[in-house]
């Protein structure tokens, strides 16, 4: 029976050693949230990167490390120190991911980096060929593994290669100033399917394929050489059963007890009965607009004064690429804004921002999105993001309202949330108060309307769209143009 293989440079399990003992955690981000549930249903294996670097492993340690990923279907390529400064760390992370959210003055082309992300996408095409046999379905995953599609078509051109995006594909303008910008379309040209999250994606990459590669373009088909490449949008949905259910879960315990997060938040107690909660989840990542969030929730504190000792921002960042530099960089920046904000504010019953810098179980998430009036996702630039939906998802009494960046892939399908611009303070200030005083009517419509279209596109159809797209694309013959 032919399978499907999932890779991506992430794994669903992030695994560490504390003092000789392998933990094993949930990654977080949205590629491993969202496939997770996908790979949890399907046959197939997931390959990609444990977390660890190779020289932490010894021989007894690794029999421990492949049985903890044989019991999550996974496989790894292992990626030493190196690799992980220049392949993870350098390209991926310091080159691709500012490039294609548009923050240029952050990109840094380094030769060494790109020379360690070829190799890099050579060992997971390495792995991917000792596990793959004619007639499976290889689907590989995001920016950090660009060149894989080419290189699994040179060594096996019997198997069905699917490759998608998780983050924006940006304007051509931006594109070409990356040095190996014809290498990078040439590793995503070996799929037959190409996805991304939105349409002005698919714009975008279309136009740079035409203007960089000599191909023939019609409509959403690439005709390159005897083949024909497919490009479509598929917008990634969430395992919308998992939160749903898992809030009317919480609702049940909830009659009796609190969970210890919000104990220690201690938000349910009698002084803060009147209080609301506006919440905020994200990685710590300079793309997803924490400063601006903070900014203006102080202005609007300042603008709405009547607020003050009313209303909680509760702000959720999980660590993310703590070794570059920019990175560091808006985490010093977040705890100086929220400690002169906090400093100047506070009350002695009340604390504006509560901010908590960590990774929280997924009971802990469940209670915060079910706790919070307001969630606030305004990202600067974002491929899709997962908490929107997530959000959503978890609303069970009819209550909640979204305020939505305008930058986020989401806005394209969340229409009823308060859509602003991130680097509009004011505006961002007003949906924060039209939020606190929506009517509990137009917050049952809206939720409404997003939950019907989150429940039916999620995570599940999603794929099955994708895969079945991907099938039609493998089958589908070149055109032969009369002479
Ligand atoms: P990205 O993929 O850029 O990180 P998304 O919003 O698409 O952004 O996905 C983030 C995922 O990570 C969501 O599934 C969210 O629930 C999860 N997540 C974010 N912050 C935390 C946290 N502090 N603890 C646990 N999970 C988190
Ligand atoms: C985004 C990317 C993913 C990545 C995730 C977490 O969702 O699209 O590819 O896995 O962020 O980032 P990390 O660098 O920790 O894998």
């Amino acid at each position: 029976m032919n399978k499907t293989i999932i890779v991506s440079n992430r794994l669903p399990v992030d695994l560490k050693f504390d003092d000789e003992k392998l933990v094993v955690k949930s990654s977080t981000g949205g590629l491993a949230t969202g496939m997770k549930s996908v790979h949890s249903e399907g046959n197939g294996i997931w390959i990609g990167w444990s977390g660890l670097a190779q020289e932490e492993v010894s021989e007894e340690l690794q029999v421990e490390v492949d049985e903890a990923l044989a019991k999550e279907k996974c496989i790894q390529v292992p990626l030493t120190n190196a690799d992980i400064d220049n392949y993870y760390h350098g390209f991926s992370n310091s080159a691709l991911w500012p490039l294609f959210h548009y923050f240029q003055a952050y990109t840094e082309f380094e030769w060494n980096h790109w020379k360690s992300y070829v190799e890099v996408n050579e060992k997971f095409a390495k792995v991917i060929l000792e596990h793959v046999n004619d007639g499976d379905t290889v689907w590989v995953h995001d920016y950090q593994l660009l060149l894989v599609p080419e290189l699994l078509r040179k060594s096996n051109p019997n198997i069905t290669i699917g490759f998608f995006l998780h983050i924006p594909y940006p304007s051509y303008e931006l594109f070409i100033t990356c040095p190996w910008r014809n290498e990078l379309l040439q590793g995503m040209l070996g799929a037959d399917l190409i996805g991304f999250h939105t349409y002005d994606y698919v714009r975008h990459f279309l136009s740079s394929v035409s203007r960089i590669k000599d191909v023939e373009i019609s409509f959403n088909e690439i005709s390159y050489g005897n083949r024909i490449i497919k490009v479509d949008s598929f917008p990634m949905g969430i395992d919308y059963n998992r939160y749903h259910d898992a809030a009317l879960e919480h609702d049940k315990y909830l009659e009796d007890s609190k969970s210890d997060f919000m104990k220690s938040l201690d938000f349910h107690n009698k002084s803060n009965e009147e209080s609301k909660l506006i919440l905020s989840i994200d990685r710590m990542d300079y793309t997803k607009g924490i400063p601006n969030r903070i900014k203006s929730f102080e202005y609007f504190l300042n603008k709405y004064p009547e607020y003050k000792e009313k209303v909680r921002l509760v702000m959720l960042a999980v660590p993310s690429r703590e070794n570059v530099p920019q990175y560091q960089k808006l985490k010093r920046e977040t705890d100086e804004l929220v400690g002169r904000i906090n400093g100047q504010l506070s009350t002695i019953s009340w604390t504006p921002v509560w901010y908590f810098y960590r990774s929280l179980p997924f009971h802990d998430l469940i209670d915060l999105y079910v706790s919070s009036d307001v969630a606030m996702v305004t990202p600067v630039r974002d491929g899709m993001n997962l908490v929107a939906k997530e959000y959503i998802a978890t609303r069970t009494k009819e209550n909640g309202v979204l305020i939505l960046s305008e930058m986020a892939g989401a806005a394209k399908e969340m229409h009823e949330a308060l859509i602003v611009n991130p680097n509009n303070f004011e505006q961002t200030a007003d949906a924060i108060k039209t939020a606190l005083e929506m009517p509990q009517e137009e917050q049952k419509e809206r939720l409404a309307a997003l939950q019907k279209r989150i429940s039916r596109y999620d995570v599940e159809r999603w794929a099955g769209e994708f895969l079945k797209a991907l099938e039609v694309a493998k089958n589908t013959e070149p055109i032969q143009v009369a002479k």
